[in-house]
């Protein structure tokens, strides 16, 4: 840095010349007007306006000038300071503008597109379908009775006209509970709520009672170790298999419009005669039966599906439960609610109904519900 200088010689100082000041504006305002955004210019400001600029360094020599020449360079540096700054400050203002109007473009909401809404649950078919049954016998001024899906053996069995003994006990596979000696299982149908509900309620007695129920079978095409059943229970004076005929095709109406039904004799311990009711196939509705042109797969070319056990229920189940069977009878069925959607719907395999799968669910919601 030159000294103070009573003998000003603008050479020693040549930074300072209006030559030199002038060509440091155009490098700045060139500097500027080539930033394309605001990042540059801060770049361009820093080399241009900052400490070590040379504007920034010749405004430190003046004070190394003769008085007399102070004034007149001092006046040059600051105009040519204001002008870069206010270049500086109108191109930042530019470019800012600029940038914002980019990050609006490219951030827009387009209000007209459409939302994807949270997903929705469904109901499950079981559920559906227990509502829809419950609505039809509530509607005939049953109560809903419920019991526990831990049994004891004597509720599932013995009360049931099933001593230990009783071959029928092996028709279905129990899964029993530790210890044995408790005679505790997990119930196999919804028939020992029958026993409870007459215990519990008395008579007279009109009931249904959905619930789960357990067996230690595969899982597979057909099968579940645990599905749904519906018990239903009659217990008054004069009840016979008429009523029950009229009950199920009531039934069987609410549920799949207009279908035909037939009953089978066949065998339940606790009723007496029992019966099974067919459904007519909704398939082929009895088209493929001695047909071999037209088999069918959903009936086996049988006309028919197999649907539910009924029947009168056996004295010796009222006598258990302390009802006099001279004065009082009644009718039972039982049904399995998997197995009424699948012959509804024509659903295939009934390991859907717990894969968890929520397109099954809504494809099986309008014929249920
Ligand atoms: N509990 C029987 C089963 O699981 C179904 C059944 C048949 C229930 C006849 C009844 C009935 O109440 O009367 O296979």
């Amino acid at each position: 840095m030159s000294g103070p200088n009573d003998n000003y010689d603008p050479k020693q100082v040549s930074a300072l010349s209006e030559e030199a000041v002038d060509g440091f504006v155009a490098d700045a305002l060139a500097a500027i007007e080539a930033a394309t955004d605001t990042g540059a210019l801060k770049q361009a400001r820093g080399a241009h306006m900052g400490d070590k600029s040379p504007l920034a360094l010749a405004n430190r020599e003046i004070g190394a000038l003769p008085p007399a020449a102070r004034k007149e360079v001092g006046r040059r540096i600051g105009e040519a300071r204001g002008r870069v700054a206010q270049a500086a400050a109108a191109r930042q203002e530019e470019l800012a503008a600029a940038e914002l109007e980019a990050s609006l473009v490219a951030e827009r909401v387009d209000m007209t597109l459409p939302v994807e809404l949270a997903p929705e649950g469904a109901l499950h078919p079981v559920t559906a379908m227990i509502e829809k049954m419950t609505d039809v016998f509530v509607g005939l001024g049953y109560e809903v009775a419920e019991g526990p899906e831990l049994e004891t053996e004597w509720h599932n069995f013995d009360a049931l006209n099933l001593p230990e003994d009783h071959p029928a006990r092996g028709l279905q596979d129990t899964l029993w509970v530790e210890p044995m000696t408790d005679h505790k299982l997990l119930r196999t149908q919804t028939s020992p709520v029958q026993i409870r509900a007459l215990l519990e309620r008395g008579v007279p007695l009109y009931v249904i009672s959905p619930g789960k129920v357990f067996r230690s079978d595969e899982y597979d095409a057909t099968h579940l170790p645990v599905f749904h059943q519906l018990e239903g229970l009659v217990v008054d004076k004069g009840i016979s298999m008429a009523d029950l005929r009229g009950t199920l095709d009531h039934l069987a109406k609410a549920l799949f419009g207009d279908v035909e039904t037939r009953m089978r004799p066949h065998f339940f311990p606790f009723t007496e005669p029992s019966a099974e009711v067919d459904l007519q196939c909704f398939v082929c509705h009895g088209a493929s039966v001695g047909n071999p042109d037209r088999p069918c797969r959903t009936c086996r070319s049988e006309g028919w599906i197999e649907w539910l056990g009924c029947g009168v229920v056996n004295p010796r189940v009222l006598q258990a439960c302390g009802v006099d069977s001279d004065v009082y009878s009644g009718f039972a069925f039982g049904l399995g609610i998997e197995r009424t959607i699948m012959n509804r719907n024509g659903a295939p395999d009934i390991r859907d109904f717990v894969e968890g799968d929520i397109r099954f669910s809504r494809s099986l919601l309008g014929g249920a519900r």
